[in-house]
């Protein structure tokens, strides 16, 4: 059975005030978890890593990282590395964010080498994949994810032991307040977990988490994570309000 993850993406959201009211609230709401529950974790600025692994170090809550470098060190002004997150004991990485990819002009490429690097220092990478609104129209949705996909596949040899997480994130549904529906994220979801039995093994398939996000609120949680191969989601503007975010965690913690 795989465990339900519920993971907050704070975007460039956030003061050090909201930040520990925010948290504060989270924990409050938590109270005791076990491990029967969903995985709760936030993915945060980079600037306020420390402070938020500090402010919640005993509570159930894990961390992440929105972006990484490819790069392991050196003459790359304003980049983060691998190893200075895994220095702040940063459980997640976000790669391959549609943000990343279509306003920072990350190819495909140049995600993978960021999910090797990620994996290489220990993080776990959260790898984003998704279709454009056209690109659904035009009926090639699953050319698109299995391409994003089969980078990181052809760079990575993944096998079960490889900690690794999926996001599957239509750009279409990504702040816009549409959902895709329980089953096109459900056939979507199937249809990534194919392409790695057939490209890597079928235990790797069964084996990985793959979360769906995309304008996911208290409202949409409860069917999207019934779905046979939705193990839970990739939160963005719901998780900045507390109540919201419990809400949506209570829903994979129910599945
Ligand atoms: P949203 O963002 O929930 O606000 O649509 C999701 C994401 O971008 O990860």
């Amino acid at each position: 059975m795989r465990r339900q993850l519920v993971i907050g993406n704070w975007k460039m959201n956030g003061s050090s005030a909201s930040n520990t009211a925010l948290l504060s609230a989270l924990q409050a709401g938590l109270g005791e978890t076990d491990a029967s529950l969903a995985t709760i974790a936030v993915c945060v600025p980079s600037v306020y890593l420390s402070a938020v692994k500090t402010q919640v170090q005993n509570s159930p809550i894990k961390v992440g990282a929105q972006n990484l470098s490819q790069y392991e060190q050196g003459a790359y002004t304003g980049e983060v590395s691998a190893s200075m997150l895994a220095e702040l004991n940063t459980d997640y990485v976000l790669v391959g964010h549609s943000e990343r990819r279509s306003l920072f002009g990350e190819s495909s490429e140049v995600v993978a080498e960021k999910f090797e690097a990620a994996l290489k220092s220990g993080l776990t990478p959260i790898l984003c994949v998704g279709e454009t609104l056209e690109e659904r129209e035009a009926g090639k949705t699953m050319s698109v994810v299995s391409a994003q996909l089969k980078a990181v596949i052809d760079r990575v040899a993944l096998n079960e032991e490889t900690q690794y997480i999926i996001a599957y994130e239509p750009v279409w549904a990504i702040g816009t307040g549409l959902t895709a529906t329980p089953e096109q994220a459900q056939d979507v979801h199937r249809g990534i977990r194919d392409l790695l039995q057939n490209s890597v093994s079928q235990a790797c398939a069964d084996r990985v988490a793959i979360l769906y996000g995309g304008s996911v609120s208290a409202a949409s949680a409860q069917a999207l994570f019934a779905q046979a191969d939705i193990d839970g989601g990739l939160v963005g503007g719901a998780s900045l309000k507390a109540e919201d975010f419990l809400a949506i965690w209570r829903a994979a913690s129910n599945t």
